[in-house]
């Protein structure tokens, strides 16, 4: 059987150079230009760095296929195939990045038959790597990470965002869905600005739970393989299996906790990541 090593290997060292040109132009004033909606930004730094990502990765993997989130906004075809395939999102959390708040991150994930085999996410402010590769576990700067095991939905802090679907369907749903896990009740809510980091959280035993409905394959590819390393459970809100494109998720502490979110949370109607035309969007200056 095939070992992926090499290639986390490499991925976690470029991840770090990706992380380091984010942290030089953090504190810059941003060019920024709107994608899907008011909410879903880019910037040079978005596009370039994934440029650098997707190149040095060609250079050392010709063979190797690629789901960019820059990429797919710039008219790629979004196609997950049985090919050695990395995902990336070079910058989760741009909107933090333009007002500098400080979550953002460099995810990659890494399929081969469409299973995920390792995931990198590298909080770039923070100096935190966390990576799993699959059977092996899940680390943040080395150290091995541990989910809580929390199993009383009552006893969690669960994270999660209103997301960048801003028409009166997403938000209502968004927002009911808010008041519905508080009336569960959970301990607190929680919001950092990025999927990656945030589906982390869980991994780290700090959140016991993370949902979300409107996000991409790029924003939780990696933090679904990191979540379920450290010993948690991903599944779609919808109960069913973890689908990365269906653009749903439940990360818990136990199946517990997963399944009691699944019940209570809602979902809008969001097109699938790979159905087509995927995800592609004409830019706005602002
Ligand atoms: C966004 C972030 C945000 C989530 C959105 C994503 P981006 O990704 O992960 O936390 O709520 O759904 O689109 O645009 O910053 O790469
Ligand atoms: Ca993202």
């Amino acid at each position: 059987m095939a070992n992926w090593t090499d290639c986390l290997n490499f991925g976690i060292s470029i991840a770090k150079q990706a992380s380091e040109i984010v942290l030089s132009e953090f504190q810059q004033q941003k060019q920024v230009k709107l994608k899907s909606s008011p909410a879903d930004l880019v910037t040079e730094t978005d596009q370039r760095v994934e440029k650098i990502l997707i190149s040095a990765i060609r250079n050392k993997y010709p063979q190797h296929r690629f789901i960019g989130e820059e990429s797919v906004a710039a008219g790629d075809r979004l196609e997950l195939t049985d090919s050695p395939t990395w995902i990336i999102d070079p910058i989760d959390g741009t909107v933090n990045f333009v007002h500098r708040f400080p979550f953002v991150a460099v995810s990659i994930a890494f399929t081969v038959n469409k299973q995920t085999e390792f995931g990198i996410v590298y909080s770039c402010v923070e100096d935190k790597l966390f990576y799993a590769q699959r059977g092996r576990g899940a680390f943040l700067n080395g150290e091995p990470l541990h989910a809580s095991g929390q199993e009383d939905v009552s006893k969690c802090v669960v994270v999660t965002e209103i997301g960048a679907e801003r028409d009166d369907l997403a938000l209502s749903t968004m927002t009911s869905n808010i008041f519905r896990l508080l009336k569960l009740p959970v301990h607190g809510i929680r919001a950092l600005g990025t999927a990656a980091v945030d589906m982390c959280q869980v991994a780290t035993g700090g959140a016991d739970a993370y949902y979300h409905i409107g996000m991409h394959c790029w924003d939780i590819a990696a933090s679904a393989i990191i979540v379920q390393e450290a010993g948690g459970v991903v599944i779609d809100t919808d109960g069913s299996e973890f689908d990365m494109m269906s653009r749903r998720v439940v990360a818990a502490s136990s199946s517990a906790v997963a399944n009691r979110i699944a019940q209570v949370v809602q979902a809008f109607p969001c097109r699938r990541d790979d159905e087509d035309p995927a995800g592609v969007c004409v830019e706005q200056q602002v």
